[in-house]
Parts: C-alpha cells; structure tokens; sequence
C-alpha cells in the first residue's frame, strides 16, 4: 500500500489511465493538482486512504487481462498536440453549442423549481467564455511553437532555435487557464448537486446532467493530458524546470 500512497496521483493515472473512474468517483483532482502525493490528496479531501487504495486495486485487477495501454500514452510532442486537437478540441466545439441550447431550454422550463439552473447557467456560459479563446491559443500559439521546436531540432544546430522564456509564458499561461476551467468545473458540480438528476427532471434535464457529466470528465482527461504528459515533455527537452516537480512528468524523454 506504501507504495502507491507515496506516489503522485499525476504517475497513478499515467501508469494505469482507467484508475481515472476512482479519482472521478471520489472527486480527487488528478489533471490541474496531480502533482501530489495519493496520501496528500486523500488528507486534502478528507477521504480515507485505504478505501481509495482499496478501490484502485479492485480497478487495477479489473484490467488486469487488458495488456492495451490508450495509443495516445505513446504519443510526444506535436503528435500529441495533434491527438488533442482532434479528439478534445474537437468534441469540445461539436457539443458546446448544443449543450448551450439545451441548457437553456431546461433553465426557462424548470427554473421556478430548480432556481439553482439560473447561476448554473451563467457559470456554464463563463466555461465557454473561458475554453474558446483558450483552445485558440493553443492553437494558433503554443501548438504551432511545439511543432516547430520538433522541426528545428530535426534540422540540426544550425536551424533558428525557439527560446526558452518564450515557450515558458504560453506554457504557464495554459496552465493557470487550466486552473480556472477546473475551478468553474467544481462551481458547476457544487450548484448542480454533482449533477445527480432531481426527482422531476423531466428526459431534456437528465439528458443535460448526463452530457455535464461527459463534459467534465473529457474536460479532465484533456487537461491531464496537456498538464502532465505534454507540457512536462516541452519543458524537459527545453531543460526548463518543471514547476509541478520532475517526477510529474511521463515516460521516456520526446527527442525530437
Ligand atoms: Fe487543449
Ligand atoms: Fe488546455
């Protein structure tokens, strides 16, 4: 049990992704505070460890016949970037604007009985206001510097390097963007009675709690991946100290 409880949560869902399901289930942040220790997390929340010791080995032995690791463990730098665009950037601009109608077709029918959807819906409209400019910076700044740090150093010593203070700023500005999206998570499922569907929610209002539902664990594997897998591999082949701590970081180094 040592073993594990010493170990950051940040490492326990790199080496195994499905322990993802425990952490979601005892609202343990593993994608914006990773960087700490299982036993620090559990002591943060209140929670007692051995049950969440508990719960991840019987998560473990569940997948214990599935040798497949998710390919995107395997990915480094612009080809990571590249998976994320894909997939959560992807999935983020399809299905943001369809929850947004449907959040507020829920809200102008339930609000007399569930007033609670009023501030939810401001909170959910101030997510979006918050991912939008933040993928499109990643888009259009620091994927590209990722991508072009790939290139330059395939091209040997004498291409044009990127500097180190100028990918740190981007970098450090995701993450703090990355704070605050994690923060608006948590107000959302605190109004929304961690989106567990009311008695009279009629089919349209658990369809909503269910697609929070969704949203918030794809939004936490997304950030996971850009905070703990991708940015540490940046800062280590740029030599920049990682401010989550070394260890945060997966894997072997991405030589480019
Ligand atoms: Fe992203
Ligand atoms: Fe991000």
């Amino acid at each position: 049990m040592s073993e594990m409880t010493d170990q950051l949560v940040s490492r326990l869902v790199l080496d195994a992704p499905h322990r993802t399901i425990v952490f979601e289930h005892f609202e343990i942040d593993f994608c914006c505070n990773g960087a700490r220790s299982l036993r620090d997390a559990c002591r943060a929340r209140g929670i007692d460890l051995a049950r969440v010791v508990e719960a991840i080995a019987a998560a473990d032995e569940a997948h214990a016949d599935i040798d497949e690791l998710p390919s995107w463990l395997g990915l480094r730098g612009s080809a990571l970037a590249d998976h994320i665009e894909r997939t959560h950037h992807a999935y983020l601009r399809a299905e943001l604007p369809t929850m947004m109608e449907l959040f507020e077709k829920v809200t102008v029918v339930h609000r007399l009985r569930h007033p609670e959807l009023v501030d939810a819906l401001r909170v959910f409209q101030a997510l979006i206001n918050d991912l939008v400019p933040h993928m499109e910076s990643e888009e259009h700044v620091l994927f590209p510097m990722i991508r072009r740090l790939e290139e330059t150093g395939s091209k040997g010593a004498g291409a044009p390097r990127i500097q180190c203070a100028s990918l740190e700023h981007p970098l450090r500005s995701m993450e703090f963007e990355h704070d605050a999206v994690g923060g608006t998570l948590s107000e959302l499922r605190e109004l929304l009675e961690r989106f567990e569907a009311p008695e009279d929610a009629c089919p349209s209002y658990r369809l909503l709690l269910n697609g929070l539902i969704r949203l918030e664990r794809d939004l936490h594997e997304h950030i996971h991946k850009e905070n703990n897998l991708l940015f540490p591999q940046v800062r280590r082949l740029m030599g920049i100290p990682d401010p989550g701590g070394s260890s945060r970081s997966a894997g072997p180094m991405w030589i480019p």
